[in-house]
């Protein structure tokens, strides 16, 4: 990754994406950083001499404005997402809350997708989208909500992304924590440690990026699904 590019993150202002926007300042990259949250987002756009573009990733026509103040840009790492208040059976999480959460891990998304692969592709130059999905949008965890099911379309959306540009400049990437230390979790790796890896992934070329301690655990549930045996909680090794 070079040092004269323009990146976008989204849900900039905390965890992650705040982690992401610091690893890619300290690279010497021009920021333009998005959150919902208008006051975190200006404290850390203010921090990075970034720009700062409050938006809700759920809403089409502000990911169309993001992209269009974009110019250039060369790395679109579309990260936010939330867990979402109800974390028992599916049948527990009522229908508005299932909704925000699609609408903001899935839809924000696709909307970041629609909104700057079109223009990726049009620049022809060089350029990358890196996701943030989960480990739970790969193995199967009981209780949850509608967070596994959501992250569990990430990286279907990220593979069909990854493939539908496999013959252009535009590369996807995905990254798959487990737990990480951050406003959504009081547990788990610090968020600069996922920021610092996900960058080297995509310097690497490498589309996914899981715990290696969780790579057994995904391809046994796997297993037991092709086997036609009844699925069971994940365990890392
Ligand atoms: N923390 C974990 O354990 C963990 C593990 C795996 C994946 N993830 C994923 O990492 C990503 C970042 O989460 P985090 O852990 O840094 O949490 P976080 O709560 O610290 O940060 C999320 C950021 O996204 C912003 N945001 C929320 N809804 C938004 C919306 N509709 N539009 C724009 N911005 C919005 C929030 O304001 C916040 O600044 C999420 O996609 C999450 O699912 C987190």
């Amino acid at each position: 990754m070079s040092t004269d590019y323009v990146a976008v993150v989204t849900g900039a202002a905390s965890g992650i994406g705040r982690a992401l926007a610091d690893a890619l300042h300290a690279r010497g990259a021009r920021l333009l950083l998005a959150d919902i949250d208008a006051d975190a987002l200006t404290t850390t756009a203010d921090r990075l001499g970034a720009t700062a573009v409050t938006a809700d990733v759920a809403d089409p026509a502000a990911m169309e404005t993001l992209a269009a103040r974009a110019q250039g840009v060369s790395l679109v790492c579309l990260n936010a997402g939330i867990v979402g208040p109800s974390l028992g059976a599916v049948w527990d999480v009522p229908p508005d809350e299932w909704d925000r959460v699609f609408a903001v891990n899935v839809n924000g998304i696709v909307n970041g997708l629609r909104a700057f692969v079109p223009r990726l592709l049009a620049a022809n130059a060089r350029a990358h989208v890196l996701i943030t999905a989960s480990l739970a949008g790969l193995a199967v965890f009981p209780a949850g909500g509608a967070y596994g099911p959501s992250k569990h379309a990430v990286t279907a959306i990220a593979q069909h992304a990854a493939m539908a540009l496999a013959d252009t400049p535009v590369t996807v990437s995905m990254i798959c924590p487990a737990l990480v230390a951050t406003g959504m979790s009081n547990e788990g790796i610090p968020p600069s440690v996922v920021a610092e890896d996900a960058l080297k992934a995509v310097d690497d070329g490498n589309f996914a990026l899981v715990p290696h301690e969780w790579h057994r655990a995904v391809t046994a549930q796997a297993e037991r699904i092709v086997s036609g045996r009844a699925p069971t909680p994940p365990m890392p090794a």
